[in-house]
């Protein structure tokens, strides 16, 4: 479990090197913007490195090297603008159809400079016909309707990363039925930023062996 002193500055600067700059930029637009805008909760801005940075981050080191990516139901850029900002050789692309969310998106990519890698895409997952080597999401959907989102945006060997809570193991066994349907394996991983972070709890769906 995390200290209440965690994170330090000098920590986060020692686990995100050079990208600390431009991630701590992103925080302070979620931290003013995102809060005027009603994306984040104002009580939510002490915690947005513990609980939203560090944890959409986690997923990196389960993403291969220049992989395309997409962030289904990306609300405020969560978690694909911080894996963007760490991971340069992704191409990211966000989904998130209400306009309010997905014009934030659009003005905090241009913000950032990362309109290069990063797209906004202002659509359903189910309206959006792509393929990715990766689709993540978060606090999205129960897994059920979270496959039937995700799947079909999934490239023929491509991988599912769910950002998930301790029902993790539960909702698997809810969606067992669905999953079969659907041809693919899952399973809970936990992964961290930092050794001092909280783990985050992943569903990792992939097609069946
Ligand atoms: C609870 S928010 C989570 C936002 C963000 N991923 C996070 O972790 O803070 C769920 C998001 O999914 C979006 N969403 C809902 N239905 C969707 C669909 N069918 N396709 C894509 N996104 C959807 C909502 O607009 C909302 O922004």
């Amino acid at each position: 479990m995390a200290s209440t002193c965690w994170p330090m500055s000098s920590q986060l600067r020692e686990i995100y090197g050079a990208e600390f700059p431009d991630i701590k930029r992103y925080v302070d637009i979620l931290a003013s913007t995102g809060v005027e805008w009603g994306l984040i909760g104002p009580h939510e801005a002490e915690r947005l490195w513990d609980r939203h940075i560090l944890n959409s981050t986690a997923l990196s080191e389960l993403i291969t090297a220049n992989s395309t990516v997409a962030d289904v139901g990306s609300g405020a850029g969560l978690p694909g603008i911080p894996l963007a900002l760490v991971r340069p050789d992704l191409r990211m692309t966000l989904i998130e159809p209400l306009l309010r969310r997905s014009t934030f998106l659009t003005e905090t990519v241009e913000t950032l400079g990362i309109g290069d890698r990063v797209t906004v895409v202002r659509s359903r997952a189910e309206d959006h016909h792509q393929s990715y080597n990766f689709v993540v999401a978060r606090a999205l959907a129960p897994l059920d309707r979270l496959i039937g989102w995700c799947n079909p945006l999934r490239d023929g060997g491509g991988v599912i990363l769910a950002l998930k809570g301790s029902s993790a193991a539960d909702e698997v066994e809810a969606a067992r039925r669905h999953l079969q349907a659907a041809h693919l394996d899952a399973e809970v991983l936990k992964v961290q930023a930092h050794p001092a972070a909280d783990p985050a709890t992943v569903v990792r769906l992939r097609a069946s062996a």
